[in-house]
C-alpha cells in the first residue's frame, strides 16, 4: 500500500468527471422538481466533498477488467447514498451540525423540513443512477439488480440506517470493541464496501472476487471511520469543513475514545493493511491501493 499523503495526481481529473456526471443526472432528474426541492437538493450533493466511494467504485471496475467510460454515472449512485447520509447526519435529531464541507448544513441553510424531504428523496435517485447508467455502461439486467440489491442492502436498515441507530443508541456510554465495530461497520464501512463491490460487479468480477472486494471494502470502511473519528480530534475545523470536537461533545462511541490515540492511529494502519491483502489476485489495483493510501493519510 503506497503511503504517500499525498493523493495521486489522476484523482483530480476522476474528480472532475464525477462533478460533471453529477450535475448532469441532476439536471436530468430535477427538470420540473419545484425549486424549494431542487435548491436543496443541488446543494447537498454538489457541495465539494471528497468523492472517495464514487472513487472506490471506479477503481474496483477497472481493477476487475471493467472498461467503459460511463461507469461513471454508476459511481453518482453510491454518491448520493452517502449526500443523503450526510443531510440526515447533521439534523438536530442526530448529529445536530451546522457545518458541512465547508457551508452551512442543509437544514441550517433550507430548515429541518427540506433537509428531511432532501433525504428521502436522494435514496430513490441513487437506484435511478443505476438504472439510468445500465445501458451506457452495458450492463444486463441481472447485473443491474445485483447492483441495486447491493446498494439498498448497504443503505437501509441492515446497513447505513441501521448503524446510525446504533450510534445515537451508544452516546454518552461505553462501549465493547465489538460493539464499536458494528456501530461503524453499519454507518460507514458498509457502504464503502458495496461501492467497491458495486465496481466488480459492473465488471462482471466473478463471485469470490466480489467477495474479497466485499471484505477489501470493509475493513477499509472501518480504517476510514477509524481516520474520521481521529481527525475529529486533531484536524482543524476549516480544513475539515465541518467542526471539530463534535464526538467529545455528544459523547459519541469512537477509536480514540475506546483505545486512544495511538492505539487507534495504528488500528486504522492494521486495518488498511489486512484491506489491502485482500487484494493478492487482483490484476490491476494499484489504484485501489492508492485510495487505501489516501484514505489512511488524509487530513480532511
Ligand atoms: C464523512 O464522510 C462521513 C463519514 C462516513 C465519516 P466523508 O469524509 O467521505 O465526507 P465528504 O463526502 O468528503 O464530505
Ligand atoms: C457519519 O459518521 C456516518 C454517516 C453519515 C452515515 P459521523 O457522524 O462521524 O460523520 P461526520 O463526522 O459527521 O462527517
Ligand atoms: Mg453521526
Ligand atoms: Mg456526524
Ligand atoms: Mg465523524
Amino acid at each position: 500500500m503506497s503511503s504517500s499523503s499525498v493523493e495521486p495526481e489522476y484523482l483530480g481529473p476522476w474528480r472532475d468527471r464525477i462533478e460533471a456526471a453529477l450535475l448532469e443526472f441532476l439536471d436530468a432528474e430535477l427538470a420540473g422538481v419545484p425549486a424549494d426541492l431542487a435548491a436543496p437538493l443541488r446543494y447537498a450533493v454538489l457541495s465539494p466533498g471528497k468523492r472517495i466511494r464514487p472513487l472506490l467504485l471506479m477503481a474496483a471496475y477497472r481493477a476487475a477488467g471493467g472498461t467503459s467510460d460511463r461507469v461513471v454515472d454508476l459511481a453518482c449512485s453510491v454518491e448520493l447514498v452517502h449526500a443523503y447520509s450526510l443531510v440526515h447526519d447533521d439534523l438536530p435529531c442526530m448529529d445536530d451540525d451546522v457545518l458541512r464541507r465547508g457551508r452551512p448544513t442543509v437544514h441550517v441553510r433550507y430548515g429541518v423540513g427540506p433537509a428531511v424531504m432532501v433525504g428521502a428523496a436522494l435514496m430513490p435517485l441513487a437506484v435511478q443512477a443505476i438504472l439510468r447508467s445500465s445501458g451506457p455502461v452495458g450492463l444486463d439486467d441481472l447485473t443491474t439488480r445485483r447492483l441495486v440489491a447491493s446498494l439498498t442492502a448497504a443503505s437501509g436498515a441492515t446497513g447505513m440506517v441501521g448503524g446510525q441507530l446504533l450510534d445515537l443508541r451508544a452516546e454518552g456510554r461505553s462501549v465493547e470493541p465489538a460493539e464499536l465495530e458494528s456501530i461503524h461497520t453499519g454507518k460507514t464501512a458498509r457502504l464503502i464496501s458495496a461501492s467497491v463491490a458495486m465496481g466488480g460487479i459492473a465488471a462482471g468480477a466473478d463471485e469470490a472476487e466480489v467477495e474479497r472486494l466485499k471484505r477489501f471494502g470493509l475493513r477499509l470502511g472501518l480504517a476510514f471511520q477509524a481516520i474520521d473519528d481521529i481527525l475529529d480530534l486533531r484536524g482543524d475545523t476549516e480544513k475539515l469543513g465541518k467542526e471539530r470536537g463534535r464526538d467529545t461533545a455528544l459523547r459519541k462511541a469512537t477509536y480514540p475514545g475506546l483505545f486512544g490515540m495511538e492505539e487507534a492511529v495504528s488500528m486504522s494502519r492494521r486495518l488498511a493493511s489486512a484491506a489491502a491483502s485482500e487484494l493478492a489476485d487482483l490484476e490491476e489495483s494499484a489504484e485501489l491501493r492508492d485510495l487505501a493510501g489516501y484514505i489512511i493519510n488524509r487530513s480532511h
